[in-house]
């Protein structure tokens, strides 16, 4: 890769991962990227830096403007690992006159590094600092997604560059969304969205209101991971809008581990009749689907059911993985119902009615088990199952 100047003497500086397949539990199949960005004023500034095993490549492509030592300021907007991982050794060449953070970046800095002789200066939201012919303003941005984030508005550039929020896990040698096909671009965005902003919606519709309010002058926005929005960076700000709503269509999603195929007969039996019902279906057997690629299907799915087998009084593994993944990220106002096959116990069910409680799903139904393998009967009563959870979705909004 090299250096993209984004805008007048501002340049994209960061490094690509092509390799990386896990992000704590978020399958990144496409890789994704590390943003950085340099903008060469009188005070040269470096904005966030890498995650330590890519330094290099980051250091390449200063190189290529600027020698490091020469950088005066550096802007931590985020201190996630993947962000400031190379910080230390960054700050140890560059001894930059100042770092600016956020007053709980300053706390995250101190507990993630224990360095008390960097020289950090606090900014709140509303502060600037010139860089010659350039600003920058700060906003924080807290619990989006840490305490300590924040964006950098720089007004002369229209650039709002905001650190996690409006990125993508998503590799490439473009650096731009309108240089590949939107509809990819925005795929991995709401799976970005779905299974690391979701938790945090309600301050994700405040935060469009502050900058509403701000009435920011903003054509491009600057992520700190994947793609650059220029342009018409409204396509994403709308969906943010959609998503952190919280918005549903006539979407059900039905989500099964299966032992001796019983569980996933009755999924198809269940699935089949909300389908014949007009009502979008998607189904997950969880033994062949990526949790966070089913995650990003509830994003705006009215209904999830989950069908799993008894097995040692519990339910199957993968399908508690998946409820204690689901949980963390609090979808909200969705509809629920479970069901599954047993031999003698029979617990699973009603476990899965309890996460489905625990996670304030309305329930649609106290849920249908099995013995053993289903019958032409039971199969009658999933259709029945089917039927009702197909009328509770369109009966939502
Ligand atoms: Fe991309 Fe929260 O780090």
């Amino acid at each position: 890769m090299g250096v993209t100047e984004i805008k007048d003497k501002l340049y994209w500086v960061g490094a690509v991962d092509w390799d990386i397949r896990d992000f704590h539990g978020y399958s990144t199949y496409k890789g994704t990227t590390y943003n950085a960005y340099l903008a060469m004023d009188e005070k040269i500034t470096l904005f966030d830096t890498v995650k330590s095993n890519m330094k290099d490549e980051l250091l390449y492509h200063i190189r290529e403007l600027t020698d490091p030592e020469k950088i005066d300021y550096i802007v931590v907007n985020h201190v996630e690992m993947d962000h400031s991982g190379s910080l230390p050794e960054i700050i140890d060449l560059v001894k930059p006159e100042k770092i600016f953070c956020s007053p709980m970046g300053e706390k995250v800095l101190k507990s993630h590094f224990h360095r008390d002789d960097w020289p950090l200066v606090v900014v709140k939201s509303g502060d600037s600092i010139s860089l010659g012919k350039k600003t920058v303003t700060f906003l924080e941005t807290k619990m989006l997604h840490w305490p300590d984030s924040m964006f950098s508005y720089i007004p002369e550039d229209k650039l709002l560059i905001s650190s996690d929020a409006f990125g993508q896990h998503l590799a490439s040698t473009e650096r731009f969304v309108d240089e590949i096909e939107l509809g990819e671009v925005m795929r991995h965005a709401a799976k970005y969205y779905a299974n690391i902003l979701n938790l945090f919606s309600r301050n994700i519709q405040k935060l469009l209101a502050t900058v509403a309010e701000l009435k920011l002058d903003i054509d491009m926005i600057a992520p700190d991971h994947g793609l650059i929005w220029r342009g018409n960076p409204g396509d994403i700000i709308t969906a943010y809008d959609r998503w952190s709503k919280g918005e549903t269509k006539e979407k059900v999603l039905v989500v099964y581990d299966s032992m001796w195929k019983s569980t996933s007969k009755m999924a198809r039996a269940i699935g089949g009749a909300i389908s014949r019902c007009g009502v979008d279906v998607k189904m997950f057997n969880l033994a062949v689907n990526h949790r966070s690629d089913i995650m990003t299907e509830a994003l705006d799915a009215r209904a999830i059911v989950f069908g799993s087998p008894t097995l040692n009084n519990g339910i199957l593994p993968r399908m508690a993985d998946f409820l204690c993944y689901l949980k963390g990220l609090r979808p909200k106002g969705k509809l629920g119902a479970s069901f599954g096959s047993f031999g003698w116990s029979g617990e699973a069910v009603k476990l899965m009615n309890a996460a489905i409680e625990d996670m304030d799903m309305e329930l649609i139904d106290p849920g249908f088990r099995v013995k053993n393998v289903p019958t032409e009967d039971d199969f009658s009563q999933c259709k029945e199952l089917g039927n009702k959870i197909a009328k509770a979705v369109k009966a939502g909004q």
